[in-house]
């Protein structure tokens, strides 16, 4: 949907991703701080949480290291404040559009399991304000003011791009029926859609205010997704009823044992010889002792309380015990994110 934000709300989200990029600088002059104390793979702790304590202890009197903790912390605390406030300036030209958007091929259904799992409520993910219902029209907001205007401006590539290509890893392209888990606002099933215009696609999400906004971006394109409310955990839907389910950048934000209950759940939901494509963040076995530390320095501030454990599973023998075969669990294109794993159903 085109729209255009006022001078004011505009700027104030491209303040804050600006001062994200600007941040960063920090980050290699904090890197020599560390290296300059005599901290290196060698000397790191191997226990994480012993780690975190050491590269604290160096860098108690580093200017840099205060600065960088500061802008990050108010990046973090302000993101969706200033967000809302700009979709506040213009609510009355968006709303009735926003609304008309919600009739159309695309509606949103109980799954017949929708049971909401204790975790979703356990913190506010990425620290945005009011989590992901926090806002009658947190979807918007989310998915188009901080995704776009934020979170787009301040990652390395392009975030879209990367929900495309990483299809390219299935091997077949003749779906008939596509499920994935934690749809959100959307971003990954418009790619799934455009990839595999054929497949009926279905998806799931525990949050009402970011599946409205998955509703709109199928409606305004005239598609019809049939979209669930509830837990990709059990989502009662009928056993072997689908040739894909996959999901995109979901599984940092749940417990080891969500992980591996969607697994369990995509198995079940998958015909034999299904195939199942989860993507997320990069393992910590990927990374050095230092990356790792940056990984859970950025985790912590940015309001990921499952990063750590979800980082740390093996995803490949996770699959493998959940039944699927040929299993493949790597960074895409030699490169340690995004990460995915793969499997197949054995026919
Ligand atoms: C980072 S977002 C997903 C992003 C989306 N796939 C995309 O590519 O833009 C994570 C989503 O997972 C949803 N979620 C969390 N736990 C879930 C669960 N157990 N089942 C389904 N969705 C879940 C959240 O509500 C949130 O919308």
């Amino acid at each position: 949907m085109d729209f255009q934000l006022k001078q004011r709300g505009r700027a104030s989200m491209h303040f804050l991703s600006d001062l994200a990029v600007a941040t960063a600088r920090f980050k290699p002059r904090i890197d020599a701080e560390i290296a300059a104390q005599g901290l290196d793979d060698a000397t790191l702790a191997d226990d994480l949480d012993e780690r975190l304590k050491q590269v604290d202890q160096a860098l108690a009197s580093s200017p840099s290291a205060a600065a960088l903790a500061t802008l990050t912390e108010f990046s973090a605390t302000n993101h969706g404040r200033v967000a809302a406030a700009a979709f506040d300036e213009v609510r009355s030209d968006l709303e009735p559009r926003l609304q008309a958007l919600m009739t159309g091929p695309t509606q949103i259904e109980a799954l017949p399991s929708a049971e909401r799992p204790d975790y979703a409520d356990a913190a506010w993910i990425h620290r945005t304000t009011g989590g992901w219902d926090g806002h009658e029209y947190q979807g918007f907001i989310h998915g188009e003011l901080i995704h776009r205007e934020y979170v787009a401006r301040t990652y390395p590539g392009d975030i879209f791009a990367q929900r495309r290509q990483i299809l390219s890893v299935l091997s077949r392209r003749d779906y008939a029926r596509i499920f994935e888990i934690g749809t959100s606002s959307g971003h990954y099933t418009l790619q799934i859609a455009q990839e595999f215009p054929q497949a009926e696609i279905w998806g799931c999400d525990t949050s009402q205010r970011m599946l409205e906004q998955a509703q709109r971006a199928a409606n305004e394109r005239g598609l019809h997704w049939r979209l669930f409310k509830g837990s990709g955990e059990a989502t009662g839907l009928p056993a072997e009823s689908f040739d894909l389910v996959t999901s995109y950048i979901v599984l940092h934000e749940i417990p080891v044992a969500a992980t591996q209950a969607q697994l369990a759940e995509a198995y079940r939901l998958l015909r034999p010889g299904g195939e199942l494509l989860f993507t997320d963040v990069t393992r910590y076995s990927a990374l050095d002792k230092r990356g790792v530390r940056w990984a859970e320095y950025n985790a912590v501030h940015g309001g990921e309380p499952f990063w750590r454990e979800a980082a740390s599973v093996d995803l490949g023998a996770a699959a493998r015990a959940a039944g699927f075969a040929e299993v493949r669990s790597e960074g895409f294109r030699g490169a340690v994110y995004p990460w995915f794993v793969y499997g197949k159903k054995p026919a």
